[in-house]
This record gives C-alpha cells, structure tokens and sequence, in this order.
C-alpha cells in the first residue's frame, strides 16, 4: 500500500493580510497535481487561518503552527486543540525545532501535545530532527529516536501523524540535506518504528523532509524511497511552492 506524498508550507511567524492574500491567489491558480497522488497542507499563522481556509482552493488543507498541551483554560496567549477543531483546523505541527530551541519545549512536553491534539480529532505533523552539532557528534539516530519515541509513548495510533524529519542546520540555511544524508535517516526512522512501533506502522506512516527544500532541490529529494514528501518553509511563501507540490508526480 503506498503513502501518498505530503507537502506542507510552514509559514512560520511570515506575512500581512495582503501578503496571504496574494499566497492564496497564487496557490488557487496554480496547477496541481490530483488529490490521489499528493496531499497539500499550508499553515499560516494563528490570526490568517480563517482568512486562508475561507479563500483557499478546497483541495488545500490548512495547519496550524501550535496547539496548547491540554484542554484550554487559563492559559493566556495559547491557543487550544479544540479550538482549532471547532474553527474547522484539521492539522497542526507540533515539535518544531524552532520551538524546541526557543521556547524550551521538551521531547516530553511535544509528546503530551501530540497526544492531546490526536485526542481532539486534530492530524498532526510532528517534527523531529538533530542540530549540526548532534550530527557531528555521530549521534543523528539516537537523537530523533528520542524525539520519535516520546511522542510513540504517548499516543495508541500514528494513523493521524506525518513524522517531519528537519534537520536543524538544514533550517533557513539553504544548506539543505543531499538526497543520501535525507534517505538515511528516514529510513532509519522508518526502521525504528518496524522495530519498537510495527511492521505495519513502519510502512504506513509519511516521514517527510524539511529544511531549505527549494524548486531546484526537490525532485532529486523525492525520488528517495523512503521520502515521502516536505515541509517547507522560506519557499512555501513564494510561486516556487507549486514546482515543489509538483514533485510528487
Ligand atoms: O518547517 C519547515 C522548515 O523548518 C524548513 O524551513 O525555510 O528551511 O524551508 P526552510
């Protein structure tokens, strides 16, 4: 059975109100490959994602960038799981690197918000990956076992989860993994769920590539076995983004 391709655009904290409304336009003309063969999830920040869900294409979902780690309550400046169900948000990515670094949150902590987001009917993309420094020191698969294994030991199903491998030096760097430093970790990640999740598991859940996938790269980065699409950031906000959906065909 295969795993149909996924590209996400991550706009991370990018944009005005005219700036999505030109992202949207592009993205409504552009020509895309059929829904059978690709999947497209594009997420803007918090205060554009009804704006971008009302004008965009159907057949674009949109993310969210965060969710808080249990119900909503007295927790000023988050924004809740049931939220974003409510408003209609069918995805969120939790555990990017950029949040990990800067606001401290722990394999543990996106583990739990993983689990709660799966509780709320939310799909997740979930995000892992080592820091040039980890990857120096040899110790690249020790490191996203760790990240992949806290949100494994929180959650019953990875049927709602794309795994995100960004390394962190490949990040807003234009220093993108080659095709064979990509492949080796997918599928080590890819072997790692066959051993501690299941066979099952391990065939059936998209590990996808991030870090400075661009038009130029992407191809050569798709055609790895084991992956099975991106999340881009810097060029998911351009006219470039539609080459990179396209290299799902
Ligand atoms: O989540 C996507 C990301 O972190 C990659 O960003 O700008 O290197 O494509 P970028």
């Amino acid at each position: 059975m295969g795993r149909k391709f996924f590209v996400g655009g991550n706009w991370k904290c990018n944009g005005t109100t005219e700036d999505v409304k030109k992202i949207v336009s592009t993205l409504n003309a552009g020509e895309l490959p059929s829904t059978d063969i690709v999947e497209v999830v594009v997420s803007p920040p918090f205060v554009f994602l009804s704006q971008v869900k009302s004008e965009l294409r159907p057949e674009i979902q949109v993310a969210a960038q965060n969710c808080w780690v249990k119900k909503g309550g007295a927790f000023t400046g988050e924004v809740s799981a049931e939220m974003l169900a409510n408003l209609g948000v069918p995805w969120v990515i939790l555990g990017h690197s950029e949040r990990r670094a800067l606001l401290n949150e722990t394999n543990e902590f996106v583990g739990d918000k993983v689990a709660y987001a799966l509780s709320q009917g939310l799909k997740v993309i979930a995000c892992v990956g080592e820091t040039l420094e980890q990857r120096e020191a040899g110790t690249t698969m020790e490191v996203v076992a760790a990240q992949t294994k806290a949100i494994a030991d929180k959650i019953s199903s990875w049927d709602n989860v794309v795994l995100a491998y960004e390394p962190v030096w490949a990040i807003g760097t234009g220093k993108v993994a080659s095709p064979a430093q990509a492949q080796e970790v997918h599928a080590g990640l890819r072997k790692w769920f066959e051993e501690k999740i299941s066979a099952e598991v391990a065939a059936k859940t998209r590990i996808i590539y991030g870090g400075s996938v661009s038009g130029s790269n992407c191809r050569e980065l798709a055609g790895q076995t084991d992956v099975d699409g991106f999340l881009v950031g810097g060029a998911s906000l351009k006219p470039e983004f539609i080459d990179i959906i396209k290299a799902a065909e």
